[in-house]
């Protein structure tokens, strides 16, 4: 059976805090990262309700800084779900918790296989698109998929 989109659709909200930041007070690339991937694997979890692993992460270009004291907002969904793999898409804000700024910040895609018990890749259930938006991106994943797998790492 499927499931919708908005099913599993993850929200983020994290304070930048100076731990995460280099001397100039900006948030460190890495740190973000590391919230992409866990705000990409939740929603791959809630989608297969299985351990999911990061196959991939696509390339990211960061757009803005988020300076300490932002808020990183961090909205997470399933763009397609192939056989065992599913496409995440996160997009990444930074808000002024005072003004209510919002800054986009980046944008990735990542893939998480689904695992069953004995770790081996198991499907994930179907994805079902609900709106127009849901639809777009459901289309230009395959795109992705289709050069991503070009550039797949091949074994000795
Ligand atoms: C990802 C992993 C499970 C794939 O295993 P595999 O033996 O290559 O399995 P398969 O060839 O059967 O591929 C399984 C799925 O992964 C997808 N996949 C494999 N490598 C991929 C890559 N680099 N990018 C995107 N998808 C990939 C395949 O397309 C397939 O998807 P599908 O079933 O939807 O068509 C395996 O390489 C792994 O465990 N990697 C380490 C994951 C990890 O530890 N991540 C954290 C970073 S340290």
């Amino acid at each position: 059976m499927g499931l919708a989109v908005s099913a599993s659709r993850t929200e983020m909200v994290e304070v930048a805090l100076p731990q995460d930041a280099n001397p100039l007070g900006n948030v460190l690339g890495g740190r973000v990262m590391h919230l992409v991937d866990m705000a990409g694997a939740i929603t791959a979890i809630r989608h297969s309700r299985r351990a999911v692993v990061t196959a991939s992460v696509d390339h990211m270009d960061f757009r803005n800084p988020i300076r300490v004291g932002e808020l990183i907002i961090l909205k997470a969904s399933v763009n397609r779900v192939f056989h065992t793999s599913m496409e995440v898409g996160v997009k990444v804000f930074s808000e002024n918790p005072l003004t209510g700024e919002r800054k986009h910040t980046t944008s990735a895609y990542s893939t998480f296989v689904a695992l069953d018990e004995t770790h081996q890749p198991t499907p994930a259930p179907p994805l079902i698109c609900e709106t127009a938006e849901d639809r777009r991106r459901y289309r230009e994943a395959l795109v992705r998929r289709k050069v991503r797998l070009g550039h797949r790492y091949k074994s000795e």
